[in-house]
């Protein structure tokens, strides 16, 4: 199955996204794949039998959030400049999101810009972070803070990679679909609600409608100016509850989970949402298992941190919210006193 992103408003950056067993990739120029030591070991050998190029390099870089850094960029700059690499060169980027999002950044800088390839192998990138050229790196004042805009040539999805996948990253991806499922599908909502993505084929499903949907927002508003800031529900919530636990305690899909919990608060609070509806959302991110509580022992701390956040403008904070399952509300004149309120709710959680 494949489905295509197309651009309004810049045709030439279309791609296609295929999900499915790859076929061999052929390329007549220097390839590099970027890759960590863990998706290294137990993927590279496939990955390998399947592309030929004129000459192939691998790049490995740690494991982890706190290696999406300026060092781990750096490094694999220098590795390009050494292996003689040019504006014909091709990068791919094999692992999950920080994978994809420095290889993406690198890709963008190097030489002013090559071609890379995405080849997503965790549910969260294969789902949301592989599509829609979001690239970049963290610094010491918040994640993803510099970076580009920058799409890739093509997105390969090989749902056989999820095979080795740990309980916890599973989850931390349901919650990127749940996340989509919310503000813009109904049924799809229902849909995952009585079906159990473990089983192989609702799994793929569940992967090819949300990309469906990712791609149709991404299309539309690529630099986030209107509707794609819809695909941060939960998140605003979410990078205050990572930044505040050292981005150690939480998989960012399980940071999300939080966050959409919280969100829906708010959007009961407002009238946007039923209680009948929180419960039925929380009650789908529990069955992945994934959290849904978080204690804020300091709200009004929690508040002020929302001012780091990227969509924040002016000073006004934008919430994403939930208008019934399936629908959503952009927010960003809501009085600080309801949010504050609303945070004193998460208080006692444990
Ligand atoms: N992960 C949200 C986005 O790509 O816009």
């Amino acid at each position: 199955m494949q489905t295509n992103i197309g651009f309004e408003n810049q045709k030439s950056q279309d791609y296609t996204i295929y999900i499915d067993e790859m076929q061999k990739l052929k390329f007549d120029c220097n390839v590099a794949i970027i890759t960590n030591p863990k998706v290294a070991g137990l993927h590279l050998n496939t990955l390998l039998s399947k592309i030929e190029a004129k000459a192939l390099y691998v790049i490995t870089v740690p494991d982890g959030e706190e290696y999406k850094n300026q060092k781990s960029l750096d490094m694999i700059l220098e590795s390009l400049f050494n292996h003689r690499f040019d504006r014909s060169s091709v990068l791919i980027a094999f692992g999950g999101g920080v994978i994809g999002d420095m290889t993406g950044f690198a890709a963008s800088i190097f030489q002013r810009g090559i071609d890379f390839i995405q080849i997503p192998t965790t549910l969260l990138s294969q789902v949301d972070a592989s599509v829609g050229g979001k690239t970049g790196i963290n610094n010491s004042y918040g994640k993803n803070l510099i970076g580009a805009f920058y799409q890739p040539k093509a997105v390969y999805i090989e749902t056989k990679f999820l095979q080795t996948l740990e309980k916890r990253e599973f989850g931390a991806g349901v919650a990127e679909i749940v996340k989509m499922a919310v503000t813009f599908d109904q049924d799809f909502f229902e849909w995952l609600s009585s079906h159990d993505l473990h089983k192989s084929e609702d799994l793929a499903l569940a992967i090819q409608k949300s990309v469906q949907t990712k791609a149709k927002v991404v299309g539309q508003d690529e630099k986030e100016k209107g509707i794609r800031a819809v695909l941060n529900y939960g998140h605003t919530f979410a990078h205050v509850i990572e930044n505040m636990t050292d981005y150690s305690r939480f998989l960012h899909g399980e940071a999300v989970a939080i966050g959409m919990v919280m969100a829906n608060t708010l959007a009961v609070r407002l009238g946007l949402l039923s209680e009948d509806e929180a419960n039925k959302i929380k009650d789908l991110l529990q069955k992945y298992d994934l959290p849904t509580s978080f204690c804020i022992k300091d709200p009004k701390a929690f508040y002020d941190t929302f001012s780091l956040d990227k969509k924040t403008k002016n000073a006004k904070i934008t919430f994403i919210l939930p208008k019934g399952i399936g629908g959503f509300e952009i927010k960003n004149d809501i009085d600080s006193k309801i949010v504050i309120d609303v945070l004193e709710e998460f208080r006692d959680d444990v």
